[in-house]
């Protein structure tokens, strides 16, 4: 059985649905599932100054926060995390500066990864958001399972090779679902296949 983490951060829900979408995917495709969230590092003062913000961290506050423990357990890695001014937020980024020593043991190496992203625009930050994340997971060793056009419902939900991506103000349809679940799947079988 595949162990999968899927490790996301997000301040109004977006990525925390787009997760839990991909959680339910790769759990019906067999995977052992941990759905975990990154520790907030905002000042409580500005959460709590922005309603939505506030009310999510009170809705997921059941959601376990990632640990190094989760990234040494899992076999396989779905980021899924906003686009904050062209790239990862800083609270993804915070959780990954704290994988150090992982790394410098060779843990994080030969697991599959893949990302997803979500922004207010389409063109303003969705590929660098995650081929930025990508750049890192090469460092760690890591193997990249990014979608490609592997499936019809990579084109018909935007059509982002490089993971799945969520423009604000979209529904999610059911070719968005289909899309995530695609690569949630896609996830967890070729990692089942990197670990033999
Ligand atoms: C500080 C900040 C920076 C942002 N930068 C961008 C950006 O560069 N491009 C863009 O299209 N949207 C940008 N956005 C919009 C976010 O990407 C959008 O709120 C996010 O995708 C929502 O995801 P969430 O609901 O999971 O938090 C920004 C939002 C904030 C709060």
């Amino acid at each position: 059985m595949t162990k999968l983490a899927v490790i996301y951060y997000s301040t109004y829900g977006t990525n925390y649905q787009m997760a839990e979408i991909a959680a339910d995917a790769a759990r019906a495709a067999g995977a052992e599932v941990r759905l975990l969230k990154v520790a907030e590092t905002a000042p409580e003062a500005v959460v709590n100054s922005q309603d939505a913000w506030k009310a999510l961290v009170e809705k997921t506050a059941h959601i376990p926060v990632a640990t190094p423990e989760d990234m040494e357990w899992a076999d396989a890695y779905l980021f899924s995390a906003p686009t904050r001014f062209g790239g990862a937020p800083s609270q993804m980024r915070a959780f990954i500066d704290t994988l150090g020593g992982l790394w410098f043991a060779g843990k994080l190496a030969n697991k599959g990864v893949s990302v997803m992203t979500s922004s207010q625009s389409p063109h303003a930050g969705q590929e660098a958001t995650t081929l930025g994340l990508y750049t890192t997971f090469m460092h760690w060793g890591c193997i990249i399972v990014a979608p490609g056009f592997t499936d019809e419902s990579v084109a018909k939900a935007g059509g982002n090779p490089y993971g799945y991506a969520h423009t604000q103000g979209a529904e999610f349809t059911a070719d968005v679902t289909a899309a995530i679940g695609h690569q949630a799947r896609r996830l967890v079988e070729i990692s089942g296949k990197i670990r033999g």
